[in-house]
């Protein structure tokens, strides 16, 4: 797991994000959940998918919510936003999580997202602790999914629903190399759709909402052109957290769907 953190950890990363506003011109006193999407929604249609999965979740102002692989926290902290609920968010980057945290205290949101350092497969949580749950494109990383799926399980209050946003092998895996989450095969762990339904249904949950989003997926990277020549990155953007190798990465996601080696699920599931 040791390198699957190196590679999410980005030295300064709160300090360069804040380098990045004043550079755009942006005052850091009112600086907006808006402001931030361009480098804090680290998946797949970024906050508009986002949106879709808070739909999805229909979770209460009255709900503690738990994210786990939370990132820098954007879609913590938008779920908070628009739905008033009380979320923490976990991830296993200590330096993804610092930024989380002054990020959300530059928003003035402290009251209501927290955030920890902590592995998907040990949640320092107690038992039934949080009325739902979710979490978005961390499972790629994640080898053991029963246990994870298990820990999910465990804090879950029973009744609760699970949200989960993530990508799967296709049918003509294997992938190109690299991709947002991996630079290479030693980091990624894909499997089958099916594969995920069946560890799913074995730990308990019961799959509710089971949505195919490939497509979507396949258009939002049909522009993505093989990087050449002068890469100009943007001040603000997903590079900061993964590299300035992001457009190739890009570039091979809009392979690896076109050639149907990935495929995009959302799902929600019930304890
Ligand atoms: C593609 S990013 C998605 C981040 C965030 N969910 C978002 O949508 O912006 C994957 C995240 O999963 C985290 N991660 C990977 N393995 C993990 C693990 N075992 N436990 C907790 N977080 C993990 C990474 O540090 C990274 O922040």
């Amino acid at each position: 797991m040791n390198h699957i953190h190196s590679y999410y950890s980005p030295n300064n990363l709160y300090n360069k994000i804040i380098s990045a506003l004043n550079n755009l011109g942006r005052d850091l006193s009112k600086v907006t959940l808006a402001d931030l999407q361009p480098v804090d929604e680290f998946h797949i249609r970024g906050e508009t998918a986002t949106k879709e999965l808070i739909e999805l979740a229909q979770f209460s102002p009255d709900m503690r919510i738990l994210d786990v692989g939370c990132g820098v926290g954007g879609s913590t902290r938008r779920l908070s936003h628009e739905t008033g609920c009380k979320v923490t968010g976990v991830d296993l980057s200590d330096e993804y999580i610092d930024a989380a945290n002054r990020l959300t205290e530059l928003l003035n949101m402290q009251d209501n997202v927290k955030f920890t350092a902590a592995s998907a497969l040990e949640l320092p949580f107690d038992d039934n602790s949080f009325d739902g749950t979710w979490s978005i494109q961390m499972n790629m990383n994640v080898e053991d999914k029963l246990g994870w799926l298990k820990e999910l399980y465990r804090v879950l209050k029973p009744g609760g629903r699970a949200v989960l946003y993530e990508v799967f092998e296709n049918k003509n895996a294997p992938i190109y190399f690299p991709v947002p989450w991996a630079q290479d095969s030693s980091m990624s762990f894909l499997i089958s759709s099916d594969s995920y339904r069946q560890i799913i249904s074995t730990v308990g949950f019961k799959i509710e909402v089971w949505n195919d989003k490939t497509n979507l997926a396949q258009k939002a990277f049909a522009r993505m052109k093989e990087p050449s020549g002068d890469l100009k990155l943007p001040a603000l953007g997903l590079h900061m957290l993964i590299g300035d190798d992001f457009k190739t990465k890009s570039y091979n996601m809009r392979r690896n769907l076109d050639d149907d080696r990935l495929s995009l699920i959302e799902t929600l599931l019930i304890k």
